[in-house]
């Protein structure tokens, strides 16, 4: 089998670079706080896999649902060439776009964008095996720095799903929508998940699981911490926390020390304290309305063309256009 290309902006010694840089912010600010960003070590990825499987967690099967019905009329609409994937991970809920574009007749390439190397070698292989004749040109890069140089033959749809979005704060999102936008020419396509507001309960639960997964995919970061920079946090002092923000709209998701410690990142030269019941913010996972939405995209010279939402009105998938 012919081998994926693979261009790699985003070399191991510039992520452990980030990560540095970016531990020891969070770490001296005040409230604390680590980028989710380093959930996704090998243990984190494979649990957060899980955690898509938990009953509480909506968002991964009601974004599928939209997918699998709205795939053709994506693949009719857009006519694209090249699908670009940010932040492909393992390019499951993609093969329904796949699948839907190369029936359409149009579809030549596939540009998964993940951090990892292994992630995305591993899922350029799987799907060069099953669409056989689609070019596969991987991009390792961080979808926040290393958009520059996007390949692929217009007209492209870039796909960025999941609500992985709501991960970024509001400057950052904007950051990000005019980014994307540079990269893309007038009429392009970009196709966004976003996980709605709802009830807090129902939201809370979907980070705080009965089987207590998602605790362990938040207290995990903390073993990326110990290996990637010499911690010694003691994973088992720390609780999870999950909590609504209202006026944010968004859930936090925290990790609460219970008792005072100090810990040492001796990579860094860096020792913190912890006060018993002191919070490390780790994720903020926004949530959002169908104005705010268009918004943003506008904002950041899109127009939201479609607006489809699952059956019971849970996640929505905007397809928006280039402007
Ligand atoms: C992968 C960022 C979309 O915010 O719902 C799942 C990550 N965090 N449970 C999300 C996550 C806790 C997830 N995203």
């Amino acid at each position: 089998m012919t081998e994926p290309v693979l261009d790699v902006h985003l070399k191991p010694e510039d992520a452990a670079h980030a990560l540095r840089a970016d531990v020891r912010a969070g770490l001296t600010a005040d409230p604390k706080w680590v980028s989710p960003k380093w959930f996704y070590d090998a243990v984190g990825s494979a649990l957060f896999e899980d955690i898509t499987r938990l009953p509480e967690y909506y968002p991964t099967r009601a974004e599928r649902e939209v997918l699998a019905d709205r795939a053709s009329e994506i693949a009719e609409t857009t006519g694209a060439h090249a699908l670009v994937e940010l932040g492909s991970g393992s390019s499951e809920k993609t093969r329904l776009l796949l699948s839907a574009l190369r029936e359409h007749g149009t579809l030549q390439e596939f540009v998964p964008q993940d951090v990892s190397v292994s992630a995305l070698t591993e899922a350029a292989h799987a799907i060069m095996a099953d669409y056989p004749g689609l070019r596969v040109h991987g991009v390792v890069g961080d979808f926040t720095q290393h958009l520059s140089l996007l390949p692929g033959e217009s007209p492209r749809v870039v796909a960025f799903l999941g609500g992985t979005i709501g991960n970024l704060i509001p400057d950052e999102r904007e950051k990000f929508f005019r980014t994307v936008r540079d990269v893309l020419q007038p009429g392009e396509w970009l196709l966004l998940g976003t996980d709605l507001v709802k009830d807090p309960e129902t939201l809370v639960r979907a980070y705080d699981d009965a089987q207590g997964v998602t605790a362990e995919f938040n207290r995990n970061v903390l073993n990326v911490l110990n290996r990637e920079v010499g911690g010694d946090f003691d994973v088992d002092a720390f609780e999870h926390v999950a909590l609504w923000n209202a006026e944010q709209e968004w859930i936090e998701m925290r990790l609460r020390a219970k008792r005072a410690m100090r810990v040492t990142l001796a990579e860094l030269g860096l020792t913190v304290e912890f006060r018993e019941g002191e919070e490390l913010r780790t994720e903020v996972s926004a949530k959002f309305r169908e104005e705010g939405v268009r918004q943003e995209l506008e904002d950041g010279g899109f127009a939201l063309h479609r607006w489809w939402t699952d059956a019971e009105g849970r996640f929505a998938v905007s397809l928006a256009q280039a402007i």
